[in-house]
């Protein structure tokens, strides 16, 4: 049922204990606990079955909040005041004073922040006055909740309670900016699109180098961005043009002739932000019929279409 008043005094209730509970944002469902409680974020970890190298966002109400718990520089507060509340997250400095615990930013010199535009997540950090460490609310690797069904079915009882708000308007997870050097750098395309970051900044973003890159160690990464992530149980054929015998199929666009009856289209007419919305949805969907594969149609990498085939690529690589 939706979120009343008292469900909201009940979930900061549970969060001042250190207690887990799950709350949607415009982006997908994340799984909130207090930030500055080491034994609240250990219990995230423990609940997602996160590596504990893989740092936590860190969700707060506005960006004067913000600026208590890191350092934003010129860049950083351009990109705030242009997006904030919104689907862009923001990685600055670790001041030696931040209230925040190591393990959420796992030991790293910077935090990733991000000002939520939902409004039951702003009620949620207006009404528990705390700073909230909030990773997607699924098991570590698997696809992203963007509905609280999908919360209740990946984590179970390893939270305290789920905030519920319906679907989720944009469906894919922030965009990562990193803000610690003279350049920003792209960590990972999300729901804002690169372009309208550049427009902004009026200059092209760096992209962020991959994990096997040793040649610039000083250089930052999204320690979480794993080949393989957003995992269905079934295989993932991408650029498909049809479906195989026994493949689910997952469109884009007009669909081919002769798809069988477990498909779903991400937007028949090829709207990106149709199809973001409905991305991890219709991943769920297709998975939970049981088939063995799914085939999925190309789909175009200009605008959200980036954050997109990011989220596919991922979600068909090889398995660890
Ligand atoms: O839309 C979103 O960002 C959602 C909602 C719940 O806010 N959250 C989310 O969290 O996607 P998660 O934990 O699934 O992804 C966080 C990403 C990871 O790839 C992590 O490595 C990166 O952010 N990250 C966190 N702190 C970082 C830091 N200090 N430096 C670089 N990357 C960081
Ligand atoms: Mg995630």
């Amino acid at each position: 049922m939706p979120a009343t008043e008292r469900d909201l005094a009940r979930a900061a209730a549970i969060l001042r204990q250190g207690g887990l509970v799950a709350f949607p944002t415009e982006t997908v469902y994340g799984l909130g606990g207090d930030a500055t409680s080491d034994r609240a974020v250990a219990q995230i970890f423990a609940a997602k079955g996160r590596p504990s190298f893989n740092p936590l966002i860190v969700h707060v109400l506005d960006l004067s909040e913000a600026e208590r718990l890191g350092q934003f520089g010129e860049t950083a507060k351009r990109l705030a005041a242009a997006f904030w509340p919104g689907p862009l997250t923001l990685v600055v400095p670790r001041p030696a004073n931040s209230p925040i615990s190591m393990l959420a930013s796992a030991g790293l010199p910077s935090l990733a922040i991000r000002v939520p535009a939902h409004p039951l997540a702003q009620a949620l950090l207006r009404e528990v006055q705390l700073p909230l460490a909030a990773p997607s609310a699924n098991p570590s690797g698997r696809i992203s909740p963007t509905a609280p069904e999908h919360v209740e079915q990946g984590l179970g009882d390893n939270v305290d309670m789920i905030l519920d708000g319906g679907s989720c308007a944009i469906g894919l997870e922030s965009t990562i900016v990193c803000c610690l050097e003279s350049e920003p750098m792209l960590l990972r395309p999300g729901g804002v699109p690169r372009s309208a970051i550049e427009d902004v900044l009026g200059e092209r973003l760096a992209a962020a180098h991959s994990g096997s890159e040793k040649s610039e160690p000083s250089r930052p990464l999204a320690p979480g961005q794993l080949a393989s992530h957003y995992a269905p149980r079934a295989q993932i054929r991408l650029n498909a043009e049809a479906p195989q015998p026994g493949e689910a199929w997952l469109g884009f666009g007009a669909d081919p002739e002769g798809i069988g009856a477990i498909s779903r289209n991400l937007s028949p007419s090829g709207d990106l932000m149709e199809a973001a919305a409905n991305l991890f949805r219709f991943l769920h969907d297709l998975d939970g019929s049981g088939v063995a594969a799914i085939a999925v149609a190309p789909v175009p990498n200009a605008g959200l279409g980036e954050a997109i085939n990011d989220r596919l690529m991922r979600a068909a690589a090889p398995r660890p």
